[in-house]
Protein backbone atom coordinates (compact mmCIF):
# COMPACT_ATOMS: atom_id res chain seq x y z
CA UNK A 1 0.00 0.00 0.00
CA UNK A 2 1.07 3.40 -0.85
CA UNK A 3 3.16 5.31 2.21
CA UNK A 4 2.93 2.12 4.06
CA UNK A 5 6.07 1.22 5.74
CA UNK A 6 6.99 -2.34 7.32
CA UNK A 7 7.87 -2.04 10.98
CA UNK A 8 11.28 -2.36 11.84
CA UNK A 9 12.62 -3.97 15.27
CA UNK A 10 15.09 -1.70 16.73
CA UNK A 11 15.61 -3.66 20.23
CA UNK A 12 18.40 -2.29 22.53
CA UNK A 13 18.35 -5.50 24.01
CA UNK A 14 20.35 -8.62 22.72
CA UNK A 15 17.47 -10.86 21.78
CA UNK A 16 18.39 -14.63 23.38
CA UNK A 17 17.53 -17.35 20.16
CA UNK A 18 16.85 -20.95 21.32
CA UNK A 19 18.94 -22.80 19.24
CA UNK A 20 17.11 -26.31 18.88
CA UNK A 21 19.37 -29.74 19.57
CA UNK A 22 19.37 -30.01 15.37
CA UNK A 23 20.95 -26.40 14.76
CA UNK A 24 18.15 -25.37 12.44
CA UNK A 25 16.66 -21.90 12.94
CA UNK A 26 14.37 -21.81 15.54
CA UNK A 27 10.74 -21.97 14.13
CA UNK A 28 7.82 -19.68 15.44
CA UNK A 29 4.20 -19.48 14.37
CA UNK A 30 2.65 -16.45 14.74
CA UNK A 31 -1.17 -15.62 14.56
CA UNK A 32 -2.69 -12.28 13.88
CA UNK A 33 0.96 -11.81 12.53
CA UNK A 34 -0.53 -9.78 9.79
CA UNK A 35 -2.08 -7.32 12.83
CA UNK A 36 -0.36 -4.72 14.48
CA UNK A 37 1.78 -6.10 16.87
CA UNK A 38 1.79 -9.68 15.23
CA UNK A 39 3.55 -7.56 11.90
CA UNK A 40 6.16 -6.06 14.92
CA UNK A 41 6.58 -9.04 16.36
CA UNK A 42 7.53 -11.29 12.83
CA UNK A 43 9.97 -8.53 11.83
CA UNK A 44 11.62 -9.19 15.08
CA UNK A 45 11.76 -12.50 15.12
CA UNK A 46 13.27 -12.72 11.58
CA UNK A 47 15.67 -9.85 12.20
CA UNK A 48 16.03 -12.56 15.36
CA UNK A 49 17.26 -15.41 12.82
CA UNK A 50 13.49 -17.17 13.50
CA UNK A 51 11.88 -18.87 10.93
CA UNK A 52 8.31 -17.77 10.61
CA UNK A 53 4.69 -18.87 10.08
CA UNK A 54 2.12 -16.53 10.38
CA UNK A 55 -1.32 -17.64 10.60
CA UNK A 56 -4.40 -14.86 9.45
CA UNK A 57 -7.57 -14.84 7.98
CA UNK A 58 -6.56 -10.98 7.09
CA UNK A 59 -10.71 -10.04 8.57
CA UNK A 60 -8.52 -7.25 10.14
CA UNK A 61 -5.01 -7.74 9.33
CA UNK A 62 -3.37 -7.25 5.82
CA UNK A 63 -1.08 -9.44 3.87
CA UNK A 64 1.24 -6.50 2.76
CA UNK A 65 1.75 -6.01 6.53
CA UNK A 66 3.77 -8.90 6.66
CA UNK A 67 7.79 -9.17 6.30
CA UNK A 68 8.49 -11.05 3.07
CA UNK A 69 11.02 -13.45 4.61
CA UNK A 70 7.74 -14.74 6.56
CA UNK A 71 5.12 -17.22 5.22
CA UNK A 72 1.78 -16.31 5.61
CA UNK A 73 -1.26 -19.05 5.87
CA UNK A 74 -4.79 -17.62 5.58
CA UNK A 75 -6.21 -19.75 7.97
CA UNK A 76 -9.08 -19.14 10.61
CA UNK A 77 -8.09 -19.56 14.10
CA UNK A 78 -11.12 -21.15 14.56
CA UNK A 79 -10.67 -23.91 12.33
CA UNK A 80 -8.85 -26.41 14.57
CA UNK A 81 -7.97 -28.72 11.66
CA UNK A 82 -6.24 -26.15 9.44
CA UNK A 83 -4.24 -24.96 12.34
CA UNK A 84 -3.18 -28.42 13.52
CA UNK A 85 -2.48 -29.31 10.20
CA UNK A 86 -0.37 -26.79 9.44
CA UNK A 87 1.38 -27.28 12.95
CA UNK A 88 1.93 -30.63 12.50
CA UNK A 89 3.71 -29.72 9.02
CA UNK A 90 5.92 -26.69 10.24
CA UNK A 91 6.95 -28.03 13.70
CA UNK A 92 7.44 -24.67 15.52
CA UNK A 93 9.31 -24.54 19.11
CA UNK A 94 7.39 -21.64 19.44
CA UNK A 95 3.61 -20.59 19.16
CA UNK A 96 2.89 -16.67 19.55
CA UNK A 97 -1.05 -16.51 19.39
CA UNK A 98 -2.49 -13.12 18.43
CA UNK A 99 -4.90 -13.43 16.32
CA UNK A 100 -8.02 -12.22 18.15
CA UNK A 101 -11.39 -9.99 18.19
CA UNK A 102 -10.43 -7.19 19.50
CA UNK A 103 -12.75 -4.86 19.58
CA UNK A 104 -14.10 -4.22 23.20
CA UNK A 105 -17.36 -2.76 21.37
CA UNK A 106 -18.34 -6.32 19.06
CA UNK A 107 -17.35 -8.04 22.11
CA UNK A 108 -20.73 -6.06 23.73
CA UNK A 109 -22.67 -6.65 21.16
CA UNK A 110 -21.47 -9.98 19.98
CA UNK A 111 -20.32 -12.12 22.63
CA UNK A 112 -20.94 -15.32 21.46
CA UNK A 113 -18.47 -14.10 18.56
CA UNK A 114 -15.72 -12.92 20.58
CA UNK A 115 -15.85 -16.36 22.60
CA UNK A 116 -15.77 -18.36 19.17
CA UNK A 117 -12.61 -16.09 17.96
CA UNK A 118 -11.14 -15.71 21.58
CA UNK A 119 -11.26 -18.40 23.45
CA UNK A 120 -12.17 -21.41 20.81
CA UNK A 121 -9.26 -19.82 18.70
CA UNK A 122 -6.49 -20.21 21.92
CA UNK A 123 -7.58 -23.72 22.40
CA UNK A 124 -7.32 -24.67 18.62
CA UNK A 125 -3.88 -22.64 19.32
CA UNK A 126 -3.11 -24.73 21.92
CA UNK A 127 -3.74 -27.70 20.21
CA UNK A 128 -1.40 -27.17 17.50
CA UNK A 129 1.48 -26.14 19.92
CA UNK A 130 1.04 -29.23 21.61
CA UNK A 131 0.46 -31.52 18.32
CA UNK A 132 4.02 -30.19 16.99
CA UNK A 133 5.75 -30.54 20.13
CA UNK A 134 5.77 -26.82 21.08
CA UNK A 135 7.96 -25.81 23.88
CA UNK A 136 6.92 -22.44 24.76
CA UNK A 137 3.23 -21.23 23.77
CA UNK A 138 3.08 -17.24 24.31
CA UNK A 139 -0.63 -15.47 24.78
CA UNK A 140 -1.36 -12.44 23.86
CA UNK A 141 -3.63 -11.46 27.00
CA UNK A 142 -4.29 -8.01 28.44
CA UNK A 143 -4.38 -6.45 31.44
CA UNK A 144 -6.70 -3.18 30.32
CA UNK A 145 -9.64 -5.26 30.02
CA UNK A 146 -9.03 -8.11 32.63
CA UNK A 147 -8.61 -6.31 35.98
CA UNK A 148 -11.30 -5.05 38.10
CA UNK A 149 -12.39 -1.25 38.73
CA UNK A 150 -11.18 0.32 41.85
CA UNK A 151 -7.82 -1.14 42.74
CA UNK A 152 -4.74 -0.23 44.17
CA UNK A 153 -3.09 0.90 41.46
CA UNK A 154 -0.87 -0.57 39.76
CA UNK A 155 -2.27 -3.74 39.71
CA UNK A 156 -0.28 -6.73 40.04
CA UNK A 157 -0.77 -10.25 38.82
CA UNK A 158 -2.74 -10.92 41.88
CA UNK A 159 -5.11 -8.21 41.75
CA UNK A 160 -8.92 -9.17 41.24
CA UNK A 161 -9.84 -9.83 37.87
CA UNK A 162 -13.26 -8.69 36.94
CA UNK A 163 -13.42 -7.74 33.45
CA UNK A 164 -15.89 -5.46 32.37
CA UNK A 165 -16.26 -6.82 28.72
CA UNK A 166 -17.35 -9.98 27.16
CA UNK A 167 -13.15 -9.12 25.74
CA UNK A 168 -12.15 -8.94 28.61
CA UNK A 169 -13.42 -12.27 30.18
CA UNK A 170 -12.55 -14.28 26.72
CA UNK A 171 -8.87 -13.14 27.55
CA UNK A 172 -9.48 -14.24 31.29
CA UNK A 173 -10.77 -17.75 30.32
CA UNK A 174 -8.10 -18.32 27.35
CA UNK A 175 -5.36 -17.30 29.89
CA UNK A 176 -7.34 -20.13 32.09
CA UNK A 177 -7.00 -22.63 29.23
CA UNK A 178 -3.26 -21.97 28.91
CA UNK A 179 -3.02 -22.49 32.74
CA UNK A 180 -4.63 -25.77 32.15
CA UNK A 181 -2.65 -27.31 29.21
CA UNK A 182 0.57 -26.43 31.41
CA UNK A 183 -1.19 -29.06 34.34
CA UNK A 184 -2.15 -31.43 31.16
CA UNK A 185 0.23 -31.32 28.62
CA UNK A 186 4.19 -30.54 27.94
CA UNK A 187 3.49 -27.39 26.29
CA UNK A 188 4.54 -24.30 28.59
CA UNK A 189 2.32 -21.56 28.01
CA UNK A 190 2.91 -17.88 29.44
CA UNK A 191 -0.12 -15.73 29.24
CA UNK A 192 1.64 -11.76 28.58
CA UNK A 193 -0.96 -9.21 29.88
CA UNK A 194 0.00 -5.82 27.83
CA UNK A 195 -1.58 -2.81 28.92
CA UNK A 196 -2.51 -0.21 26.15
CA UNK A 197 -0.17 -0.42 23.57
CA UNK A 198 0.46 2.13 20.71
CA UNK A 199 3.34 2.75 17.86
CA UNK A 200 3.74 2.89 14.43
CA UNK A 201 1.65 0.76 12.25
CA UNK A 202 -1.51 1.09 14.66
CA UNK A 203 -5.20 0.99 13.14
CA UNK A 204 -8.02 2.64 14.63
CA UNK A 205 -9.44 -0.14 15.76
CA UNK A 206 -9.69 -2.77 18.93
CA UNK A 207 -8.19 -2.23 22.41
CA UNK A 208 -6.20 0.43 22.93
CA UNK A 209 -5.87 2.80 19.75
CA UNK A 210 -6.68 5.94 21.58
CA UNK A 211 -3.05 6.93 20.54
CA UNK A 212 -3.82 5.69 16.66
CA UNK A 213 -6.88 7.75 17.29
CA UNK A 214 -5.44 11.07 18.45
CA UNK A 215 -2.58 10.79 16.28
CA UNK A 216 -4.67 9.78 13.33
CA UNK A 217 -7.17 13.18 13.79
CA UNK A 218 -4.73 15.53 14.84
CA UNK A 219 -2.35 14.52 12.11
CA UNK A 220 -5.67 15.35 9.80
CA UNK A 221 -6.27 18.49 10.92
CA UNK A 222 -9.77 17.23 12.90
CA UNK A 223 -11.32 17.47 16.28
CA UNK A 224 -10.10 14.54 18.03
CA UNK A 225 -12.67 12.58 19.85
CA UNK A 226 -12.41 12.30 23.46
CA UNK A 227 -15.47 9.22 25.33
CA UNK A 228 -16.21 10.79 28.59
CA UNK A 229 -14.53 13.23 30.76
CA UNK A 230 -11.38 12.13 29.42
CA UNK A 231 -10.05 11.72 33.44
CA UNK A 232 -10.08 7.71 32.63
CA UNK A 233 -6.55 6.46 32.82
CA UNK A 234 -4.30 4.35 30.83
CA UNK A 235 -0.87 2.79 30.59
CA UNK A 236 0.76 3.42 27.48
CA UNK A 237 3.07 0.62 26.47
CA UNK A 238 5.21 1.06 23.29
CA UNK A 239 5.12 -1.77 20.81
CA UNK A 240 8.66 -1.86 20.43
CA UNK A 241 9.29 -3.19 24.25
CA UNK A 242 6.34 -5.27 23.84
CA UNK A 243 7.87 -7.20 21.08
CA UNK A 244 10.80 -7.19 23.09
CA UNK A 245 8.88 -8.69 25.88
CA UNK A 246 7.56 -11.79 23.55
CA UNK A 247 10.88 -12.24 22.35
CA UNK A 248 12.03 -13.01 26.05
CA UNK A 249 8.94 -15.04 26.83
CA UNK A 250 9.95 -17.09 23.95
CA UNK A 251 12.84 -18.81 26.26
CA UNK A 252 12.10 -22.02 27.49
CA UNK A 253 10.79 -20.85 30.81
CA UNK A 254 8.24 -21.69 33.58
CA UNK A 255 4.51 -21.24 32.25
CA UNK A 256 2.53 -17.87 34.30
CA UNK A 257 1.19 -14.70 33.84
CA UNK A 258 3.08 -11.76 33.53
CA UNK A 259 1.93 -7.56 33.50
CA UNK A 260 4.19 -5.97 30.10
CA UNK A 261 3.12 -1.88 30.84
CA UNK A 262 5.00 0.67 32.73
CA UNK A 263 3.34 0.54 35.78
CA UNK A 264 2.73 4.50 34.75
CA UNK A 265 -1.10 6.04 34.49
CA UNK A 266 -1.88 8.65 32.11
CA UNK A 267 -4.88 10.93 31.67
CA UNK A 268 -6.96 10.28 27.75
CA UNK A 269 -6.98 14.02 28.18
CA UNK A 270 -3.13 14.24 28.99
CA UNK A 271 -2.19 11.84 26.05
CA UNK A 272 -4.29 14.18 23.85
CA UNK A 273 -2.33 17.50 24.70
CA UNK A 274 0.96 15.82 24.52
CA UNK A 275 0.06 13.85 21.03
CA UNK A 276 -1.09 17.61 20.09
CA UNK A 277 1.93 19.76 21.13
CA UNK A 278 4.20 17.25 19.15
CA UNK A 279 1.83 17.32 15.89
CA UNK A 280 2.13 21.37 16.87
CA UNK A 281 -1.47 22.24 16.83
CA UNK A 282 -4.01 23.16 19.92
CA UNK A 283 -6.06 19.77 21.81
CA UNK A 284 -9.21 21.22 21.22
CA UNK A 285 -11.26 17.84 21.74
CA UNK A 286 -15.08 16.68 21.13
CA UNK A 287 -17.31 15.21 23.79
CA UNK A 288 -19.04 11.89 23.00
CA UNK A 289 -20.57 9.74 25.80
CA UNK A 290 -18.56 6.95 27.68
CA UNK A 291 -18.05 3.44 26.09
CA UNK A 292 -19.80 0.59 27.93
CA UNK A 293 -17.16 -1.72 29.25
CA UNK A 294 -14.12 -0.04 30.07
CA UNK A 295 -12.26 0.97 33.25
CA UNK A 296 -11.90 3.92 34.44
CA UNK A 297 -8.06 3.54 36.08
CA UNK A 298 -5.30 1.23 34.87
CA UNK A 299 -1.62 0.96 35.29
CA UNK A 300 -0.07 -2.20 35.53
CA UNK A 301 3.00 -3.16 37.64
CA UNK A 302 5.86 -5.13 35.81
CA UNK A 303 8.14 -6.21 38.75
CA UNK A 304 7.31 -9.66 38.11
CA UNK A 305 8.12 -9.35 34.06
CA UNK A 306 11.52 -7.86 35.56
CA UNK A 307 12.13 -10.63 37.97
CA UNK A 308 11.06 -13.57 35.36
CA UNK A 309 12.18 -12.47 32.04
CA UNK A 310 14.40 -8.94 32.82
CA UNK A 311 12.17 -6.93 31.03
CA UNK A 312 11.67 -3.49 31.68
CA UNK A 313 10.11 -0.83 29.35
CA UNK A 314 13.18 1.05 27.36
CA UNK A 315 10.59 3.43 25.87
CA UNK A 316 9.10 6.53 27.49
CA UNK A 317 5.23 8.14 26.41
CA UNK A 318 7.33 10.77 25.05
CA UNK A 319 9.48 9.41 22.60
CA UNK A 320 7.10 6.65 21.64
CA UNK A 321 4.89 9.59 20.51
CA UNK A 322 7.31 10.79 18.53
CA UNK A 323 8.38 7.89 16.91
CA UNK A 324 4.39 6.76 16.38
CA UNK A 325 4.08 10.25 14.56
CA UNK A 326 7.28 9.60 12.47
CA UNK A 327 5.42 6.61 11.38
CA UNK A 328 2.93 7.99 9.92
CA UNK A 329 1.48 8.12 6.66
CA UNK A 330 3.17 10.46 3.99
CA UNK A 331 -0.60 12.37 3.77
CA UNK A 332 -0.75 13.08 7.11
CA UNK A 333 2.91 13.98 7.67
CA UNK A 334 2.44 16.57 5.18
CA UNK A 335 -0.91 17.48 6.55
CA UNK A 336 0.64 18.02 10.02
CA UNK A 337 3.97 19.93 8.78
CA UNK A 338 1.18 22.07 6.95
CA UNK A 339 -0.90 22.90 9.83
CA UNK A 340 2.25 23.55 11.94
CA UNK A 341 2.89 26.29 9.12
CA UNK A 342 0.38 28.08 8.73
CA UNK A 343 -0.09 28.14 12.76
CA UNK A 344 3.79 29.62 12.54
CA UNK A 345 2.51 32.15 10.24
CA UNK A 346 -0.44 33.01 12.05
CA UNK A 347 1.59 33.61 15.31
CA UNK A 348 4.08 36.00 13.19
CA UNK A 349 0.64 37.73 11.76
CA UNK A 350 -0.36 40.44 13.88
CA UNK A 351 -3.84 39.90 15.30
CA UNK A 352 -6.64 42.02 13.31
CA UNK A 353 -8.36 44.45 15.58
CA UNK A 354 -11.63 43.95 15.95
CA UNK A 355 -14.34 46.41 17.92
N1 LIG B 1 -3.31 -3.25 21.07
C1 LIG B 1 -3.42 -3.32 22.39
O1 LIG B 1 -3.36 -2.30 23.08
C2 LIG B 1 -3.60 -4.65 23.07
C3 LIG B 1 -3.71 -4.66 24.48
C4 LIG B 1 -3.88 -5.88 25.11
C5 LIG B 1 -3.90 -7.05 24.38
N2 LIG B 1 -3.81 -7.01 23.03
C6 LIG B 1 -3.87 -8.28 22.30
O2 LIG B 1 -2.79 -8.36 21.39
C7 LIG B 1 -3.19 -9.09 20.22
C8 LIG B 1 -2.90 -8.29 18.97
O3 LIG B 1 -3.62 -7.07 19.02
P1 LIG B 1 -3.47 -5.93 17.92
O4 LIG B 1 -3.64 -4.65 18.60
O5 LIG B 1 -2.25 -6.19 17.11
O6 LIG B 1 -4.79 -6.20 17.06
P2 LIG B 1 -4.99 -6.35 15.47
O7 LIG B 1 -6.45 -6.32 15.23
O8 LIG B 1 -4.14 -5.37 14.74
O9 LIG B 1 -4.44 -7.80 15.17
C9 LIG B 1 -5.25 -8.96 15.31
C10 LIG B 1 -4.98 -9.86 14.12
O10 LIG B 1 -5.72 -11.07 14.30
C11 LIG B 1 -6.31 -11.42 13.06
N3 LIG B 1 -7.51 -12.23 13.33
C12 LIG B 1 -8.67 -11.82 13.89
N4 LIG B 1 -9.53 -12.83 13.95
C13 LIG B 1 -8.89 -13.92 13.43
C14 LIG B 1 -9.27 -15.26 13.21
N5 LIG B 1 -10.49 -15.72 13.54
N6 LIG B 1 -8.37 -16.09 12.65
C15 LIG B 1 -7.14 -15.66 12.30
N7 LIG B 1 -6.73 -14.40 12.46
C16 LIG B 1 -7.61 -13.53 13.03
C17 LIG B 1 -6.64 -10.10 12.39
O11 LIG B 1 -6.79 -10.22 10.98
C18 LIG B 1 -5.44 -9.26 12.78
O12 LIG B 1 -4.40 -9.38 11.83
C19 LIG B 1 -4.67 -9.42 20.42
O13 LIG B 1 -4.76 -10.72 20.93
C20 LIG B 1 -5.12 -8.42 21.46
O14 LIG B 1 -6.21 -8.90 22.22
C21 LIG B 1 -3.67 -5.84 22.35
Amino acid sequence: MAGERRPVYSGRLPIPVPRSPRHHAPRALVTGGAGFIGSHLVSALLDADYEVHVVDDLSSGRAERVDDRARLERIDVRDGVALTALAHRVRPEVVFHLAAQVDVGVSVREPALDLRVNVEGTINALEAARVAGARRFVLASTGGAIYGDGQTLPLDEEAETAPLSPYGQSKLAAEGYCTLYARLHAVSPISLRFANVYGPGQEVRGEGAVVAAFTGRLGEGERPRVFGDGGQTRDFVFVEDVVRAMLLAAAPGEPGILNVGTGTETSVLELGRRVAELCGVPFDPEYAPARTGEVRRSALNPERATATLGWVPEVSLDEGLERTLGGGTEASNERRQGIAAQQAQSASTPPVQTM
